[in-house]
């Protein structure tokens, strides 16, 4: 009787045992972390390699909270980077790209670089022509994040945050901003984003990944099909501030609600092409609450599809019109001309200076919130 009791007990503990090593196998493993080197004034940044149990790989370094590779499969199941980035953080220092950036405190253009709130003018840095882009001469997308892992039942989850000072690139109040990327084992990379404020001021925070879903380079992206839920868009001036309008796509080359080729039309005589130097213009989203599709893009030979669903009510559509070929990318590619394309989730551009664009003034005491989602799946 003994004997049985403890080859009894011998066996709970046993069973106990077993359990117990299952357990850390049954949850995320933690996120692999490498050096990213050092930045020039010294601080150390870090490459995060998020996976998920189908082996499909985001990267994103502390470096300006930036993506810097996503490997997904192609309809044969072989896995390739689809988005353009430097191979060193130096790149990402000194690229003028934004790729794979967090931009912020406001993604896109500032009219003439300044904008009034509460009866006051604030000046930005013009540093694009005489507006100000993407934050200014340091934005968010060029300082280092604090990043922590976070448990996730979804997948790995990274978080990131930084405080950007009042006064910071001429913006007011202290702005708290934090950002959780979540990449499940669907293939979605889930971006939130939160900040709040000590003093009245304006947010537009957005990602500025340039995708080329071929994986390769060195192919533009011109065979890319491209759909938008989106029946109007933002037109713009020659310095590609919006007028104010809201114009239907209807019967333009704007008109993504069927899906198009982005080369099909972007060499079509209008006015706005010719301003954008191609698509370079914000769409306005269909109306709806929550997370909404905003854009669904497949590459033909390789199958394919990136979905991106939002809460922004805009996209910032920009076809890779500025890459010159000039900067050398991942593994001595070349950025040239139209290799990459931005969906940028957002609210529309100079929305400060536009009464009647949906308002990015953030006060104290209320939580800014926005999320996309960029679904990554073969067709
Ligand atoms: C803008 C482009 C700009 C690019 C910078 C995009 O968001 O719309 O006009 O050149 O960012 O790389």
């Amino acid at each position: 009787m003994k004997i049985h009791q403890s080859i009894f007990s011998i066996m709970l503990a046993l069973t106990a045992m077993a359990a117990l090593s299952w357990e850390p196998a049954m949850s995320a493993p933690s996120i692999l972390t490498k050096s990213f080197g050092k930045t020039s004034e010294g601080s150390d940044a870090h490459l995060y390699v998020l996976q998920n149990t189908k082996g499909a790989k985001v990267s994103i370094t502390d470096f300006g909270a930036t993506i810097v590779a996503i490997e997904v499969p192609d309809r044969e199941g072989k896995l390739a980077d689809v988005v353009l980035g430097y191979d060193s953080l130096k790149g990402y220092e000194t690229g003028t790209s934004y790729f794979g950036g967090l931009i912020g405190r406001y993604g896109n253009r500032i009219g003439g670089a300044k904008f009034a709130l509460d009866g006051q003018t604030y000046l930005l840095a013009k540093n694009d022509g005489q507006n100000s882009l993407h934050g200014g001469k340091r934005g968010f997308n060029k300082v280092v994040w604090t990043a922590h892992e976070r448990p996730s039942k979804e997948g790995q989850a990274l978080e990131l945050t930084y405080v950007s000072k009042d006064g910071e690139e001429g913006y007011p109040g202290n702005l708290s901003v934090r950002v959780l990327y979540t990449w499940t084992d669907r293939n979605e990379l889930r971006v939130q984003y939160f900040a709040h404020t000590d003093k009245a001021t304006v947010v537009n925070l957005t990602n500025h990944s340039y995708f080329n879903l071929a994986g390769d380079p060195q192919k533009n992206i011109l065979g890319h099909m491209v759909r938008l839920e989106a029946p109007q868009f933002t037109p713009v001036d020659n310095g590609l501030i919006p007028t104010g309008e809201l114009r239907n796509v209807e019967g333009t080359p704007f008109d993504f609600r069927k899906p198009v080729a982005i080369g099909k039309r972007i060499a079509d005589s209008d006015e706005q092409l010719k301003l954008g130097k191609g698509y370079d213009h914000n769409w306005v989203l269909a109306s709806g609450a929550g997370l909404k599709l905003a854009a669904h893009v497949v590459e033909p030979a390789t199958g394919r599809v990136l979905e991106i669903r939002t809460t922004e009510p805009g996209i910032q559509f920009y076809s890779g019109n500025f890459l010159d070929g000039k900067a050398v990318g991942k593994n001595g590619s070349v950025l040239a001309y139209r290799t990459g394309f931005c969906m940028e989730t957002q609210h529309f551009p100079d929305s400060p200076n536009h009464a009647n664009f949906p308002s990015t003034t953030l006060q104290p005491g209320e939580n800014y919130r926005s999320q996309t989602v960029y679904r990554f799946e073969t067709e």
